[in-house]
């Protein structure tokens, strides 16, 4: 299955698309993780990426499509792939139906979660990630067993990302509302959304998610 997952900073995509992929064999792509690497490995890409990520802004169109393009063709997309933060613009969204149509692929489904804005907040303040294995934690629903370290690197602390400091948080909602919503409507106006309520325990999300996509 190709699948994307749409919604608003926190709402649980990496969480859900984590496991999805897991659970089904597919290739995790988050946009916002190769951004992430790029920027520790210091390449020409991780520079200007991180500039634009620190202030909560979007990368431009051309390069992430680049990027989507590329990362889709590997050999572990295969058999199937959830794209976690791609697209956010309708000329992303519109790339990826041309991409997938050339080589005669296409979209089989885009779930819209969604979460009261005053929840994203609080889970994204409380986020944190483990930098060996990018396992994501929050201090209040999800902490790490002993409060600070990776459960399954118990050398490693777990760290909070540098966008998720306040101002950046609400900034990144802002930039969501002007630029990425409106490819909520874009997917229902196609007939091609599957809405799916991003609050409540990870485990039913889960499952609703999994019923909304059959799988
Ligand atoms: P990206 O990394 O994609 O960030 P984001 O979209 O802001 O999404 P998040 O990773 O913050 O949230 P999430 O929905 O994955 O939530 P999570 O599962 O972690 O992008 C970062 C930046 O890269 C962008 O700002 C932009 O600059 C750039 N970028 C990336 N893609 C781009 C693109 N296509 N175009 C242009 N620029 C791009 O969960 C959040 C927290 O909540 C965690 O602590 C988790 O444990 C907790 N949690 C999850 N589910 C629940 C639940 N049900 N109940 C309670 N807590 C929960």
């Amino acid at each position: 299955m190709r699948l994307v997952l749409l919604g608003p900073p926190g709402v649980g995509k990496g969480t859900q698309g984590r496991r999805l992929a897991s659970d089904h064999g597919w290739a995790l792509i988050s946009t916002g993780e190769m951004l992430r690497e790029a920027v520790a490995r210091g390449t020409a890409l991780g520079v200007e990426a991180q500039k634009r990520m620190d202030a909560g802004l979007l990368v431009p169109d051309e390069v992430m499509i680049g990027l989507v393009r590329d990362r889709t063709c590997q050999p572990d997309a295969e058999m199937g792939f959830v794209l976690d933060g791609f697209p956010r613009t309708v000329g992303q969204a519109d790339a990826l139906d041309s991409m997938l149509q050339g080589r005669g692929q296409r979209l089989d489904a885009v779930v819209g979660l969604a979460a009261p804005e005053d929840e994203l907040v609080r889970r994204l303040g409380a986020r944190r990630e483990c930098p060996a294995c990018k396992r994501a934690y929050n201090l209040e629903s999800a902490p790490p067993k002993d409060g600070r370290h990776c459960d399954d690197h118990p050398q490693v602390e777990v760290v909070q990302r540098a966008d998720d400091a306040e101002a950046t948080i609400r900034r990144r909602l802002e930039v969501y509302r002007r630029e990425t919503a409106p490819l909520v409507d874009y997917y229902r106006g196609q007939g091609r959304l599957r809405e799916v309520p991003g609050l409540g325990p990870v485990e039913e999300v889960y499952r609703t998610l999994s019923v909304a996509l059959e799988c």
